[in-house]
Order: structure tokens, then C-alpha cells, then sequence
């Protein structure tokens, strides 16, 4: 039977836990931020390298390695901006963390800022999100009135200042690009790259764009080490990982996992299974932008290398379990319908691609799919991969080409059906 890790929701399932300043203390709060003091920006970037931990919000890169890159000796400020924009349908992990450990996140963005030298972050924050929003604010107001950010981080420290961004909604906004213009007050569009923000991001000065949950990880690196860090997951992949299950499960939730930990677990132990005894049908499992896999694919490890072995991604760990009562055709005409409503516009396979898909699923739903229109949607699906300014394209055209592929029957009886 699977047990939850609680590393990064020690305090949250601690019914006592006062979520307040004084309340973090009490649970062993800033310690790692206090040591963090002491340590040179270069020994926290390689502790965190030595760590393995890989960015959560959704690509895996070594964060390490990327705050590696930051422009040194530009003149310029470097800038840290957290990405709490969690639009990724079934997502809902940064919020938790947000709303019930505010102080745990903070932390591990002051210590992040240490570590690439930013002396004002910004927390950028899904608008629908009001709540944390509210909850970060009165956070951030207990470390200002207790002296620890403003002049002296700390009372001893450098300057430190961080400062919460709402969006409005856009699940663009979310690419790190697009999120960048939408502080800077201009239309979320994902920027051409490069140049990288680690170069040219916020107000064209170094930058770097980390998840929320990526953040949060820091204290425990700080505090126990890189080596307690990995113990959490196999070689190369790091740590405890919270994931989003939701769908048909009897217990929907946010989880904290190992990853080492076996998919089909995750959806039996702590999913209780499939309600009402009914049979699995398929899994997305990282998000509505991650290939599907079917009841039988599901015996897999719940780890980024793992699953881009088994052919898709660990995405932003979100995992949307459906059973076999549900109309894929449907599912994917969900799907599709919100990628081609959240596209941009600015590159033609994403504005047009999306809109296609759309139409042709549409037509099999309303009884004018044929063999034909099948084949064109899953090619569809295909140019709009790898041909776009940012990874939305991918994000649409991997679930089209999975389900048409995987599911391609449930097409053709859709359509009988429907006839
Ligand atoms: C269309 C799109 C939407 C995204 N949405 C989010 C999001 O809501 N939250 C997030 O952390 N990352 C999101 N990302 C990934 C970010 O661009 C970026 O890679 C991430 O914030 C980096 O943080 P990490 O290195 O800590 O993972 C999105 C990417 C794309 C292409
Ligand atoms: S891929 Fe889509 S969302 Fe991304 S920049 Fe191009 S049009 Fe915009």
C-alpha cells in the first residue's frame, strides 16, 4: 500500500498546523533560509544541481542547471518570478502549497533569490486563484513587519523585496515568455526564442521562471542535504513530487508522492479506484497536454524518464483517470476546444491546427466522420509539433495524436452511432 512522502506537506497534514509566521517557526521554519545566509550564491546553485531536482511546472529542466545560465556581470538586475499560474487542466498542486504553507513556498523563494543574486521576485498568480492570492499577501505582510524581507533580508542580509502578480486568466500566461510580457503589462504572447530569459527576460534583464512546487522543494535541500533529496525517486528523478489526481477515482486529491512509485498504485491506493466497480479505460498523466494511455499501459513507474519511455510525459503531474463508460470522442473535443480557445493566434499550425481539430472531431460527434477525416486529424495533430513559438502546439497535437492512434475504434463507432 502507498504512503504520501510528506516532505513538502509535512505541516499541511498536520491538523494542528498553524499556517501564520509564528506557526511556521514553531514547525521548524527559516532555518534553511538562515543557513542559506551563509552559504555563497554559487554553493546553494550546486547543492541544488547535486540535488537532481527538476523544475515541476510542467518540463522537467534541471533547475540547478537553468539558474546556471543566469547572464553574470551585466549591470542589469536579475530577476526571480514564480510561476503560480497552474492553468494546466487538472492542476491544482500550487494551490495547496499557496493556501495552506505559504511560509514553506516563500522560503524557498528567498532562498532562491540568494542563489541567483535577484533582489526584487515577483510571484506571478493564476487570477481565478484569489484565495492564495489573498493568503500569499498576508503572508508576505508577516515577513515585512517581522523585519525578514525588505532592507536586510533577515536583518542581515541583502535587499530582498518580492511582490505578488495576479494574471487574468490565460492559460498562455502560463508560458514563461508570455508570463514575462504579462508583467511587463503587455499581451501575454510566448516571446521568439532565443534570446532566453536567463539573458533577456523580465524588462530585458536575466531572469529565470520556476514553478511554485519547484520552489518549495528548497528548504529540505538547504536543510537535510542533496543526497536525502534523491533519495525520494530513482536516478535522475529526484525527490517527492505532488501530483493531482482527479477523474474517476473514488478519492480525488492532491498527493505527495515518491518517484518511484507505480502509476497503477497511485489510481488504486490512493485513488481508491474506479467508482461504482466499473472498468478503467484510459489515463492522462500529466496533464491535459500528455499522450494518453490506456487501462493496459498503466503499470508503469511514476517518473519522468520513466514515462517519456512509455511515450509520454510526467507534464505537470496531473492525473485524470476516466472509466468505460466515457465517450472519448468527447473527451478529446474538451480538450481540443481548450487549447484552440487559449491559442494566441500568433503562429498559423497552433491558430489554425487547434480550430481544425476542433471542426473535425466535431463532425464525427455530429455523424460526418469517415476513415478519411480520422487520418486527417491525427496529421493535424502532427503539424502542429515542433513548428510553433512555444509549446502549446505540442501540448494540442500530443493528445490528438495519442487518442487517435490508441482509440482510433471509439472513432469509427462514434460515427456509426451517430450515422
Ligand atoms: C502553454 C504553456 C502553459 C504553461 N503553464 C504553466 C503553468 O501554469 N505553471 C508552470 O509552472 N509552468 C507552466 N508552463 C511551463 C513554463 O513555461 C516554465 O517552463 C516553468 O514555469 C518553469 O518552471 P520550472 O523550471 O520550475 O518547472 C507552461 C508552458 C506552456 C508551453
Ligand atoms: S504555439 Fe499557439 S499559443 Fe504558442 S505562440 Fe504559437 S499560436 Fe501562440
Amino acid at each position: 500500500m502507498l504512503e504520501e512522502t510528506l516532505i513538502l506537506f509535512r505541516n499541511i497534514r498536520n491538523p494542528d498546523y498553524d499556517k501564520s509566521l509564528k506557526g511556521y517557526k514553531k514547525a521548524g521554519g527559516l532555518k534553511a533560509l538562515k543557513q542559506a545566509l551563509e552559504m555563497q550564491p554559487d554553493e546553494i546553485v550546486q547543492l541544488t544541481k547535486d540535488s537532481g531536482l527538476r523544475g515541476r511546472g510542467g518540463a522537467g529542466f534541471p533547475t540547478g542547471l537553468k539558474w546556471s545560465f543566469m547572464a553574470k556581470d551585466t549591470g542589469k538586475p536579475t530577476y526571480l518570478v514564480c510561476n503560480a499560474d497552474e492553468s494546466e487542466p487538472g492542476t491544482c498542486k500550487d494551490r495547496e502549497l499557496m493556501l495552506h504553507d505559504p511560509h514553506q513556498f516563500l522560503e524557498g523563494m528567498m532562498i532562491s533569490c540568494l542563489a541567483i543574486g535577484c533582489r526584487h521576485g515577483y510571484i506571478y498568480v493564476r487570477g481565478e486563484y484569489w484565495p492564495s492570492i489573498k493568503s500569499l499577501n498576508a503572508a508576505l505582510q508577516e515577513l515585512y513587519d517581522d523585519g525578514i524581507l525588505g532592507k536586510k533580508l533577515l536583518g542581515k542580509g541583502p535587499k530582498l523585496d518580492l511582490t505578488v502578480h495576479p494574471g487574468a486568466g490565460a492559460y498562455i500566461c502560463g508560458e514563461e515568455t508570455a508570463l514575462l510580457d504579462s508583467i511587463e503589462g503587455k499581451r501575454g504572447h510566448p516571446r521568439v526564442k532565443p534570446p532566453f530569459p536567463a539573458v533577456s527576460g523580465f524588462n530585458a534583464c536575466p531572469t529565470t521562471v520556476n514553478n511554485v512546487e519547484t520552489l518549495t522543494c528548497l528548504p529540505f535541500i538547504v536543510n537535510e542535504g542533496a543526497e536525502a533529496f534523491k533519495a525520494f525517486g530513482p536516478e535522475n528523478n529526484a525527490g517527492p513530487h505532488l501530483i493531482s489526481l482527479s477523474g474517476h477515482v473514488n478519492k480525488p486529491g492532491v498527493y505527495e508522492v515518491r518517484l518511484d512509485a507505480n502509476l497503477k498504485d497511485i489510481i488504486y491506493d490512493f485513488g481508491g479506484g474506479i467508482p461504482n466497480g466499473k472498468q478503467l479505460k484510459g489515463v492522462i498523466p500529466g496533464g491535459a497536454s500528455s499522450s494518453v494511455l490506456t487501462a493496459d499501459e498503466i503499470d508503469v513507474t511514476y517518473s519522468f524518464d520513466a514515462l517519456a519511455q512509455a511515450g509520454t510525459m510526467m507534464g505537470s503531474a496531473a492525473i485524470m483517470v476516466f472509466d468505460e463508460d466515457t465517450d472519448v470522442v468527447k473527451l478529446l473535443h474538451r480538450i481540443v476546444r481548450f487549447f484552440s480557445h487559449e491559442s494566441c493566434g500568433q503562429c498559423t499550425p497552433c491558430r489554425e491546427g487547434t480550430h481544425w481539430a476542433r471542426m473535425i472531431i466535431r463532425d464525427f460527434l455530429n455523424g460526418n466522420g469517415n476513415e478519411h477525416k480520422l487520418k486527417r486529424l491525427h496529421r493535424v495533430g502532427g503539424n502542429m509539433m515542433g513548428t510553433t513559438v512555444c509549446a502549446l502546439g505540442d501540448a494540442c497535437g500530443m493528445p490528438i495524436q495519442s487518442f487517435t492512434t490508441k482509440f482510433a475504434d471509439e472513432f469509427r463507432d462514434v460515427q456509426a452511432l451517430a450515422a
